[in-house]
């Protein structure tokens, strides 16, 4: 690795084989949820106008105003750097449900994706600048029980991956944008003459988001806050009962959850309905999962007025608990056949052969190289092959070939016509990889 001459860039991961599997497990748990529940997979280009990042996420949140990779092009005839690549999901989808006139649909259109995001913070742990995330959306209907009903999906998908009673699941109320300008007047107001107590990140945000005060992170800004006006003060009676209903809907599916009061998001879209999933150790520093209503945000897209409401969760995040919980994602890479053969005839009657194994669902590699039987037998070992196949010159005579069994020890000679049926036998037709047309394409 020492000699490398390029890398990934910084923030980015190569996906190894190994951790590959757990993609694949958390797609296949986020698929199965999702299509149970009715949900359709939608896939949006990885940039968009950046535009439409800055008007639906906020110009003033971090993630517009610090993270957004912009892309530029010295071909474009549109002018450079008018493109970004998406932070998220959610105003990519927002843009197509407009777009492609999925008003016409029977609503609420639900809709997920799983792809990957960029954002161009600072990397750290758990923190990247590529990352992946599996996102559920239901587009045109308000209704405390599509709420309720998105967080029990969540909820589903966490445990499905055994990591569900690692987090906590964080909700709150943000009301209207009505109220939460009450509330920013007020909280300005309240800073008025103590704007030097707070730290220079905040003092700035102060000025541009003040509500995300709530959830700074630092220890100054928290004790200030102590006397500040609380947000739920200004949270007018319709969100209050709004928000009953949904806890009361939580409760009914047995859903757990921690009202959090302070619990206000990232990103400038939502009203009504916040939650999080938060690391029941470490609390809300690197979120698992998170979501809410977007009631405004189609319509600042340029669409008509539109309910909306998601949630996201986050992959490499999701993986890492799983790793800490010791679930091990199940896969299906094994060599289960090795086919070692010598001679040129012996070398053309092994394609076929291998390709008849691999089609029965066996994992077969073989017929590479000129090299001796036993140096090809090495090679099986190394490539953890069960068992191995043998084909020698005399073999070819006599129609015969070995099947050697790798952790025993022991071979046998057996007609070249039984090799596969053999094979199959000894793995057990429930071992072998065989799909469904239908499967191959969804898997990605
Ligand atoms: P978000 O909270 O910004 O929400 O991101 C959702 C999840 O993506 C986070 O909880 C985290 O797991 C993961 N994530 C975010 N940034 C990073 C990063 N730099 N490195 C690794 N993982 C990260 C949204 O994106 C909203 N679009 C969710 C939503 C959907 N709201 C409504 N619909």
């Amino acid at each position: 690795m020492a000699e490398a001459k390029y890398r990934t860039p910084k923030g980015t991961n190569d996906v190894l084989p190994e951790d590959h599997q757990y993609y694949t497990y958390i797609k296949k748990a986020v698929r199965h949820r999702c299509r149970q529940a009715g949900f359709k997979r939608i896939e949006t280009p990885t940039f968009e106008k950046r535009e439409i990042f800055e008007r639906g996420i906020g110009e003033h949140t971090d993630i517009v105003e610090k993270e957004l990779f912009l892309v530029s092009s010295h071909h474009s005839e549109e002018g450079s750097e008018e493109y970004a690549l998406r932070p998220e999901l959610t105003a990519s989808i927002c843009r197509s449900y407009i777009e492609q006139g999925m008003k016409q649909l029977p609503q609420p259109v639900e809709l997920y994706s799983i792809g990957s995001c960029f954002r161009h913070d600072r990397p750290q742990k758990g923190r990247y600048r590529e990352f992946h995330q599996f996102d559920l959306e239901v587009i045109g209907l308000t209704d405390a029980s599509l709420d309720a009903q998105i967080i029990h999906v969540a909820n589903k998908i966490f445990a499905d991956l055994r990591i569900r009673d690692r987090l906590t699941m964080q909700i709150n109320n943000v009301g209207t944008a009505d109220n939460r300008k009450e509330y920013i007047a007020a909280l300005k107001d309240f800073f008025i003459g103590k704007e030097r107590n707070l730290p220079e990140l905040d003092r700035k945000r102060l000025d541009t988001n003040p509500i995300r005060l709530l959830d700074s992170k630092e220890e100054d800004t928290q004790i200030l806050l102590k006397n500040a006006p609380t947000l739920d003060q200004f949270i007018d009676e319709d969100s209050k009962a709004y928000h009953k209903t949904v806890l009361e809907y939580l409760d009914e599916l047995g859903a757990e959850y921690v009202e959090n009061p302070s619990l206000v998001r990232g990103l400038d879209y939502y009203n009504q309905t916040v939650f999080e999933y938060w690391d029941i150790d470490t609390g809300g520093k690197n979120a698992v999962g998170g979501g809410g209503r977007y009631d405004s945000l189609i319509e600042l897209l340029g669409g008509q007025p539109t309910p909306g409401l998601g949630f996201a969760g986050g992959m490499e995040r999701t993986i890492w608990h799983m790793k800490q919980a010791g679930v091990q994602a199940p896969h299906k890479d094994q060599i289960d056949i090795f086919v070692a053969q010598l001679g040129p005839k012996a070398k053309k009657k092994c394609l076929s052969l291998i390709s008849e194994l691999r089609d029965q669902g066996v994992h077969t590699l073989g017929a590479l190289g000129e090299a001796s039987l036993k140096s090809q037998m090495r090679l099986a070992d190394k490539f953890g092959a069960k068992y191995t196949l043998l084909l020698g010159q005399m073999e070819v005579k006599t129609g015969t070939i070995i099947l050697r069994d790798m952790a025993l020890g022991k071979q046998e000679e057996i007609k070249f016509e039984d090799a596969v049926k053999k094979v199959v036998k000894l793995l057990g037709p429930e071992n072998l990889d065989t799909y469904t047309l239908n499967d191959h394409f969804e898997e990605k």
